[in-house]
């Protein structure tokens, strides 16, 4: 059993990791939750998969559980899917002194966590994240939010979960995509922290190999993580440096309406491009882009799309991001460390589009 401690002051948790581990979820919780009442939020697919495990385990621990079930989907993680939740949670007795899991992928561990932080002016959650993205990145570090119509994310918080409780036995039911993509992410913190972990990567054949190995990478992504949520909590400098490939792979996400690539595929897309682009700069040692080619590859990532840069750029002035027409690019200096540089809606025109 891997166990990582993020030390955030008052606002500390652990995150335990082991195959397995999902079996036994209502002992780690006793650990951080001694009161009786657990409220359980998830979607659709994984309720269907997992919901039944889940209250059983926690009733068998003594516990009383309300289940609140919305409809799997990037789209429903809205204000409609937020209010229904809400007025389930109300309905179901759960009070503010009482627990709620947030249970699935992004989608979920985004709304629910939100819905924590928000319904009684906050009541604490725990994170159990079922996809590789979300065991990777989204259910640590606290980022919670819903969309709107105008973007994804635009609406939300920062609120740190009680515990993380990761079973990589859960992504088993994950189709390949969803598993490739997620692997993205973890790429990215091989590539932007740790030259090493790149390597390990780089030297797996494929996604099987790789899921040989899949707690240690997910214990590695996570350390990392944690060491710069400590640093930066709040997201103003650092943390910074876990978007490298994000600009630009927003921007592809967007062009194509959320359609054509996965987040993680379209970050892959990004990461490629902003490290070629790091090199044409002079900001990225020569070379490292095709390291990065190679590695997206193995794990059969696109690298390239035919949108126009000058599309993207547009696109990119409007990124939630941009502050006062200033957007913060990560470049890779190369691979294992990063160099964030600030670049104005004038100079993404110039450098990106000349
Ligand atoms: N997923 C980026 C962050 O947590 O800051």
């Amino acid at each position: 059993m891997e166990k990582l401690h993020i030390n955030l002051e008052e606002k500390s948790y652990d995150i335990f990791i082991e195959k397995g581990i999902f079996s036994e979820v209502g002992k780690y919780i006793s650990k951080v939750y001694k009161k009786k009442k657990i409220v359980v939020v998830t979607d659709t697919n994984v309720d269907r998969l997992y919901g039944d495990k889940l209250i059983k385990n926690l009733e068998d621990t003594g516990y009383t559980t309300a289940k609140v079930v919305f409809n799997a989907g990037e789209e429903n993680k809205n204000f409609n899917t937020l209010t229904e939740v809400y007025e389930k949670i109300v309905d179901s007795g759960i009070k503010r002194g009482d627990l709620l899991i947030a249970f699935g992928g992004g989608v979920v561990g985004d709304l629910a966590g939100f819905t924590a932080s928000t319904i009684y002016r906050g009541m604490d959650f725990i994170q159990i994240p079922t996809t590789l993205l979300a065991q990777v990145d989204s259910s640590v570090g606290g980022k919670v939010a819903v969309d709107t119509n105008r973007g994804k994310n635009l609406v939300g918080s920062f609120y740190q979960p009680k515990m993380v409780i990761i079973d990589p036995e859960l992504l088993k039911t994950l189709d390949e995509r969803e598993v490739r993509s997620g692997m993205a992410e973890v790429i990215k913190y091989g590539a932007i922290y740790d030259n090493e972990f790149f390597n390990f990567l780089l030297d797996k054949k494929d996604i099987k190999d790789s899921m040989n190995h899949i707690e240690k990478i997910i214990k590695r992504c996570c350390e990392i993580k944690a060491k710069i949520v400590e640093i930066d909590e709040l997201d103003m400098g650092l943390r910074m440096i876990l978007n490298f490939g994000h600009t630009l792979g927003h921007a592809i996400e967007k062009y194509y309406n959320y359609t054509k690539y996965t987040h993680g595929e379209a970050i892959s897309i990004g990461m490629y491009e902003i490290t070629r682009l790091g090199e044409r700069l002079n900001i990225t040692k020569l070379g490292e882009s095709e390291k990065i080619k190679e590695i997206l590859q193995n794990y059969n990532l696109p690298i390239e799309d035919e949108v126009k840069l000058k599309d993207l750029v547009e696109i990119m002035k409007t990124d939630k991001k941009n502050i006062s027409g200033i957007l913060n690019f990560i470049f890779l200096s190369e691979v294992g460390s990063v160099e964030i540089k600030k670049i104005s809606e004038k100079e993404i025109t110039e450098k990106l589009l000349k």
